[in-house]
């Protein structure tokens, strides 16, 4: 396991894609990959909190992503009221508060209803905070907040717009892990992410291990953050 340190990240975000890609390999519908997804989701978040991390902000469903076709959006929903009918009671008795940002209007409402109920039964857990994002999109958090410093008609600096975002309370990603291959953002954490560190992986997230979470935080730990300063 990595050491915990003072180069250990706070805030570790991480985009888990590569699911179909898993599925379609082995001549599996993309469900089983989204499936297998949330069992290692679901174990790698267990590691996470052992090195020291606190605060996992995993993307789990965009706003693009909503544009899928039906039948896999199915899925992904029965998976996530699987996911919050289950273990929120585990994760409050391992200390992990269970937050989710994004747009809970864009999801089947009883799924919002046991997202809260996660929220509120985890509520107060010390050893580190699980976020999930769920019908999340950076530029629509951004304009969210813009609107409403609009609405309360002042000019805001850097601290309070941080402030207004879905992430309000919380540190920025110190490192922002993506697997499956591709090396892009897709409207994460966009405001957030301005000085995370990047790791991409080649491997798709079912079979993204501890050990590979463990040379994400090895090839963060090398970094010189400057923070544009030399
Ligand atoms: C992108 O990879 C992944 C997603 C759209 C979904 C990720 C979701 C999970 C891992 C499950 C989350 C579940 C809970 C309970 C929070 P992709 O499947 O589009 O893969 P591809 O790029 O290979 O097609």
């Amino acid at each position: 396991m990595a050491e915990v340190g003072a180069n250990t990240p706070r805030h570790v975000a991480i985009i888990m894609d590569g699911n179909g890609r898993w599925a379609k390999k082995r001549l599996l519908p993309r469900s089983a990959g989204h499936r297998a997804g949330v069992k290692r989701m679901i174990a790698l978040t267990e590691h996470v909190f052992d090195t020291g991390v606190r605060y996992c902000t995993l993307f789990a469903l965009s706003t693009e992503n909503l544009n899928r076709p039906e039948e896999e959006l199915k899925g992904l929903f029965g998976l996530f009221r699987e996911f919050f009918a289950s273990n929120a009671e585990t994760l409050r008795k391992k200390g992990i508060s269970l937050r989710v940002i994004g747009d809970l209007s864009l999801l089947p409402a009883d799924i919002g209803t046991l997202i809260r109920a996660g929220e509120e039964r985890t509520a107060g857990g010390e050893r580190g905070t699980l976020v999930l994002a769920i019908g999340y999109g950076g530029r629509q958090d951004i304009l969210a907040a813009a609107n409403e410093a609009v609405r309360r008609g002042k000019e805001v600096d850097e601290e309070t717009f941080s402030s207004l975002l879905r992430t309000g309370d919380m540190p920025a990603p110190d490192l922002l892990i993506r697997t499956g291959k591709e090396l892009r953002i897709s409207n994460f954490l966009l405001w957030q992410c301005a000085y995370s560190e990047f790791y991409f992986s080649e491997k798709m997230f079912p079979e993204f291990t501890d050990e590979d979470f463990d040379e994400a935080l090895k090839a963060y730990a090398a970094r010189d953050r400057r923070f544009g300063k030399l």
